[in-house]
């Protein structure tokens, strides 16, 4: 049995990633813990999913690191800064703990559970060095923190890396004037506009655009249950990955 911890256990994530553990073969749930609760019940777990909120998930991340636990990071807001901090909060981990690199504990970071969009990422990663333009379109429901959101800030980073490496520079954009925010986020130079909506749950658009043709790679998540076989998957197989940051489902998944 593989014993595993939930962060955020009574928010929306986390509550459906606890009741999909407890009917999980082969998985235990063995801690349950939410804001005020003390993390002490952690240490035992195999792994632990943190499904909770940007601003507190590297802290959570810390504690983690400093009891030896395997962590799977579903909460959003891992850009590339934060990434750096959780590669120097693993630094620091083995310089207290005297580990060396392969006894260090597991850490992936995981934008999107959901297969359709981890492969949706994978299609505009393939597209993204035949286009002149990229933008991408992230629609959420209204309760969501942050924006852009994670999956596509991780988009966004994918593409520009695959633009840079074919030597494409950023999108054409004769803009010279605009309202604030009205050409969305520029994330790794690449345009990205966030949309709150009620009734949505979490959707996504990349755009290409070259010489008389338009690509538009669109995926729908309609329920949370679409994350559920990712967050199974990772918790899984943790321990098959190698020691310290994993950033994604996309080995896991063989892609
Ligand atoms: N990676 C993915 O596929 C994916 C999918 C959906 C949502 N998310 C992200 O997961 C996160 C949670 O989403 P949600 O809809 O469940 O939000 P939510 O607000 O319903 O739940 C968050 C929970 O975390 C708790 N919490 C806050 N700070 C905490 C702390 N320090 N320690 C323990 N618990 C704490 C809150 O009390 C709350 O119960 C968000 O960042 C969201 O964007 C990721």
């Amino acid at each position: 049995m593989i014993k595993v911890g939930v962060l955020g256990a009574r928010g929306q994530m986390g509550s459906l990633v606890c009741q999909t553990v407890r009917g999980a073969d082969g998985l235990e749930l063995a801690a349950e813990v939410d804001l005020g609760d003390s993390l002490d019940v952690l240490e035992g777990c195999a792994v632990v999913v943190d499904f909770t909120r940007p601003d507190a998930a590297l802290e959570n991340l810390r504690w983690c690191l400093e009891h030896g636990l395997d962590v799977v990071v579903g909460t959003s807001g891992f850009d590339t800064d934060r990434l750096a901090q959780v590669r120097e909060l693993l630094t620091e981990a083995a310089q207290q703990g005297d580990s060396t690199e392969a006894a260090l504990p597991k850490v992936l970071v995981v934008p999107n559970f959901s297969v359709g969009a981890v492969l949706m990422m994978k299609f505009a990663e393939q597209a993204a060095r035949f286009f002149d333009s990229a933008e991408i379109i992230e629609l959420h429901h209204p309760a969501k923190v942050d924006a852009p959101s994670g999956t596509a800030a991780r988009t966004a980073a994918m593409i520009q890396a695959a633009r840079a490496a074919a030597g494409l520079g950023a999108s054409p954009d004769a803009t010279t004037t605009e309202q604030p925010g009205a050409r969305g986020a520029s994330v790794a130079e690449v345009r990205v506009h966030s949309v709150r909506l009620a009734g949505l749950v979490a959707h996504q658009e990349v755009l290409f655009g070259g010489s008389g043709e338009i690509l538009t790679i669109r995926h729908d998540s309609l329920d949370r249950a679409s994350f559920m076989p990712g967050v199974l998957l990772a918790v899984r197989r943790i321990e098959s990955l190698p020691a310290g940051l994993t950033v994604g489902l996309d080995s896991l998944l063989g892609l």
